[in-house]
């Protein structure tokens, strides 16, 4: 057997050890929760601190500098082999979940950071690493995603930070605190040598599967819009208002979600969700007088989706006025469509090629942190085969062999990565 390929398996051998380490941390970090009997994980609660606590020591083993920032987020830096001012490289996703979640949704795409440092642990890179965990990427607690990568690009300002919870707490208040415990977290920023960010996540839809492919590699992202719309109507008694002199918010709104997919299923590719609603009082035998919406909005063209969203919010006009209801609509949040960067996605596609797995380009539909971070720094996302394409739930898995083939691939975007600051450094 020639050196060359004793290496190649002893690598491969090394990958799957690795990956099989990665999918038992996923189950340690899925019993930090705030729900038991589920894994629930929001934006700077004790559950988001348990994961923190639980992952230092493994970072601290890797080598990391292990800090948390004052918006949250979990990071571990190791330096280049060089120069304390070499270019960066930013590994992660994120640590928080949607209600009743998956165990590998955002904290799989972390701990690929880890893996890699840990895999890597004997490589002199002329770049440094920087292992992330964003402390908020779902939104499930301010309704707003994204905070922990917005935080350290320097997008948390203006109205998000007035976005409240479920307890009329709002972020800036929530930041205030969580800064308070913490007087020696660094600001959230960005290192000024940050060079790239590189996203592992689950693919979250069928499609690897269906093409029987273990790693996908994102072109591109589509937009997104969130929104809350309220129905006002006139609560009463059950039993004594006769069904024609009602004015009962929740039909209307039911009313509204109905005309919310014939408008969608009319757009090719646009896709609308409700998925949260809410009637007050809420009596079993009370007329509810409001009714609160939640609408997500996407589609890979920008204009497409704005004026989808536009039209789904006169349809809710209209159904008010025939109803004689009033109704409020607004949009909170909007993420562009996003493209990832065309040399890191090149060099994707080559490591998926050396590391003998070989990947098809492919949009997300699913909002990530790579979004956010694509309009900052040069960056680009891998995804794994997702069995049943099951996500936002408990059932979500991930084969243990294609954490392997995407931690394979991992190891040749950073020898790729090197190499380009290296001719760089030469130029
Ligand atoms: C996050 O997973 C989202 O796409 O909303
Ligand atoms: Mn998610
Ligand atoms: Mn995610």
């Amino acid at each position: 057997m020639s050196s060359t390929t004793t290496r190649e398996s002893s690598r491969a051998i090394t990958a799957s050890d690795a990956a099989a380490r990665l999918m038992d941390r996923c189950k340690v970090l899925a019993l930090c929760t705030e729900k038991p009997g589920e894994i629930l994980r929001t934006f700077l609660s004790p559950a988001m601190d348990e994961v923190h606590q639980t992952m230092r020591p493994w970072m601290e083993d890797a080598g990391l500098r292990v800090s948390v920032d004052e918006a949250g987020n979990l990071r571990g830096a190791r330096a280049a082999h060089h120069s304390p001012t070499a270019p960066r490289l930013l590994i992660g996703s994120h640590l928080d979940t949607v209600p009743n979640a998956g165990a590998y949704d955002g904290v799989l795409g972390v701990l690929m950071g880890l893996a890699l440092v840990e895999e890597s642990a004997d490589r002199q890179y002329p770049f440094a690493m920087e292992v992330i965990g964003f402390s908020d990427e779902e939104g499930t607690r301010f309704g707003a995603p994204f905070l922990g990568s917005r935080a350290m690009v320097g997008e948390l300002n203006g109205d998000l930070l007035q976005c409240v919870d479920s307890n009329r707490i709002s972020v800036a208040e929530a930041l205030h605190n969580f800064a308070a415990t913490r007087p020696e977290a660094d600001a959230p920023a960005l290192s000024p040598q940050t060079a790239g960010y590189i996203e592992f996540h689950i693919e979250q839809g069928p499609v690897l599967e269906s093409r029987n492919l273990p790693l996908g590699i994102v072109e591109d992202l589509v937009g997104q819009s969130r929104c809350s719309i309220e129905f006002h109507g006139t609560a009463g008694h059950a039993g004594t208002n006769p069904m024609k002199l009602r004015k009962d918010a929740l039909a209307g709104a039911a009313a509204w979600m109905t005309e919310v997919e014939i408008l969608t299923k009319r757009v090719d590719d646009a896709v609308a969700t409700v998925g949260q609603i809410a009637a007050e009082p809420g009596g079993v035998n009370v007329i509810p007088g409001i009714a609160r919406c939640s609408l997500d909005v996407r589609h890979r063209d920008d204009t497409v989706r704005t004026a989808l969203v536009r039209a789904i919010f006169d349809a809710a006009q209209s159904i008010a006025e025939k109803r004689g209801l009033r109704v409020n609509t607004a949009q909170y949040h909007e993420q562009p469509a996003v493209r990832l960067n065309a040399n890191l996605v090149a060099m994707a596609e080559r490591a998926a090629s050396l590391s003998g797995h070989p990947a098809i380009r492919m949009s997300s539909g699913a909002g990530h942190d790579a979004m956010v971070m694509a309009a900052h720094v040069p960056s680009a996302m891998i995804f794994l085969r997702n069995p049943g394409g099951i996500s936002h739930h408990p059932d979500e898995n991930v084969a243990e062999d294609d954490v392997a083939a995407a931690i394979q691939l991992g190891l040749q975007f950073l020898a790729q990565f090197a190499a380009q600051v290296k001719e760089k450094d030469h130029a």
